[in-house]
């Protein structure tokens, strides 16, 4: 069945390419293309589209599929090509004639660019909470561990002293950042396409901004051309600040294998979470983190292959925009995996101590003590020229620590302040679930 069939029956290999891998994807937009649907139907209502005992029908038979949803027994038959069409079909067969009336003024083209908002708006929520977690974390342990020193690198090499608190809090100050970008991904979500139909508009009377208040948008997306250009614009946003994030978890990654090799051995793990070789016996390995460097790695592409599918489109819709659904939804599900992963393992990561005392990393001790020259009145570059001259003839030895006292540094980390930031950049994620929605919506059978 297709809902563009005129007579002539399209050749089956045609369909097959087209709908590609549509069958399976759109089952993650099925509880919002309902919702979407629902919110429709009480506005085709409110403007007399409908009649009120068709509203109640449509209502009460779309809240069925969204059930069958959830059980997970709501599937794309073989011959259907996507998801609206899908929903469309099983309301005709269970309300005949007034299934019919569903689709009266909106197009595929609305109906996914609003099923991808909703689905995008609680998949960017559900990921905020397990950054806060992972974030509440990382600043614990910097915490904990505020006072056991490591060596800095630059350019991979030994450089000055910084500590596990600074080296924790940095990437904690890092999620502060990937969230605000986070947020504003969302606060570009979350405005409503619905009633743009197919890109053009509708000669009937639709009220959009009921339609975007029962959904909670914040606002309507206004003009209906623009509406179908935001999609894939939307999604770059999106994706950009996947990518932030993915940055931070790559990078720590790539720190944490590191740090486990055996001629750092700052960290460790305990042995259940390391993995073994086949055939080297000693070998204890940090996949779990090369996995996510991979996975994030691959996320950091994404604003690439999103400019790339849409710089070259012509305004109005497009099938190549059909593509992007697959990409955003494997990053969300991508991320989220890493995250939760990721926790598990900083619940059980163990920091070696007195990291410091071995003497190859004597020399990191040399900017202090150029430092502690300044401070008795020695002017910088002379004080620098005097330690340089000891490092090089090797009469330089360690001094003890001095003070850290500017606000970022080791005796100073500001981990509160950081939280204060963080805290208020969360204040815009909203808990709200689809059944919430789904609930509010069936208020309106009377
Ligand atoms: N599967 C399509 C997509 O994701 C839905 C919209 C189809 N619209 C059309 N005019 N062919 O883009």
């Amino acid at each position: 069945m297709k809902l563009w069939e005129k007579g002539i029956n399209p050749e089956p290999a045609i369909i097959e390419f087209t709908a590609g891998r549509d069958r399976k994807t759109d089952l993650h937009l099925t509880k919002w293309d309902i919702i979407g649907s629902m919110a429709h139907v009480i506005m085709l209502n409110d403007v007399g589209l409908i009649e009120n005992n068709e509203k109640n029908d449509l209502l009460k038979a779309l809240h069925s599929l969204f059930v069958l949803d959830e059980k997970g027994t709501l599937v794309i038959e073989n011959d259907v090509e996507d998801i609206h069409s899908q929903i469309e079909k099983e309301m005709a067969s269970i309300l005949g004639t007034t299934g019919k009336k569903i689709h009266t003024g909106r197009s595929r083209n609305d109906q996914v660019l609003v099923d991808i908002r909703l689905y995008t708006r609680e998949e960017i929520d559900r990921l905020s909470v397990i950054i806060g977690k992972l974030f509440n974390r990382l600043q614990e342990l910097s915490e904990q561990y505020k006072e056991v020193l490591l060596p800095g690198y630059t350019h991979m090499q030994p450089a000055m002293l910084s500590s596990f608190g600074l080296w924790f809090g940095a990437y904690a100050e890092s999620l502060t950042d990937d969230i605000l970008l986070l947020a504003e991904a969302r606060n570009l979500n979350n405005r409503n396409p619905l009633g743009t139909a197919a890109g053009f508009g509708t000669t009937l009377p639709l009220n959009r901004k009921l339609t975007s208040e029962l959904l909670e948008f914040d606002d309507l997306l206004y003009n209906s051309a623009y509406a179908s250009l935001s999609r894939g614009k939307v999604e770059l946003a999106i994706a950009s600040s996947l990518a932030s994030l993915a940055q931070t978890l790559s990078r720590f990654s790539m720190d944490i294998c590191l740090y486990m090799s055996s001629e750092f051995r700052f960290i460790d793990f305990p042995d259940e979470y390391v993995t073994g070789s086949s055939i080297m016996p000693q070998k204890r390995n940090p996949d779990v983190f090369e996995l996510i460097r991979g996975r994030s790695n691959i996320i950091q592409t994404l604003p690439g292959q999103i400019a790339m599918l849409t710089s070259n489109l012509p305004s109005g819709y497009n099938r190549d925009l059909q593509l992007l659904k697959q990409l955003i939804f494997d990053a969300f599900a991508d991320l989220q995996e890493s995250v939760e992963i990721m926790m598990l393992m900083l619940r059980n990561i163990r920091i070696r101590k007195n990291i410091t005392e071995n003497p190859l990393y004597n020399t990191i001790f040399s900017t202090e003590e150029v430092n502690r020259l300044v401070k008795e009145g020695i002017p910088f570059r002379d004080a620098y020229k005097a330690v340089a001259e000891m490092v090089k003839n090797s009469s330089f030895s360690r001094t003890s620590v001095s003070d850290y006292i500017h606000e970022g540094s080791i005796g100073n980390l500001c981990n509160k302040e950081i939280a204060e930031i963080f805290n208020e950049r969360m204040k815009c994620f909203k808990n709200r679930s689809a059944e919430n929605l789904a609930k509010k919506m069936m208020g309106h059978v009377g």
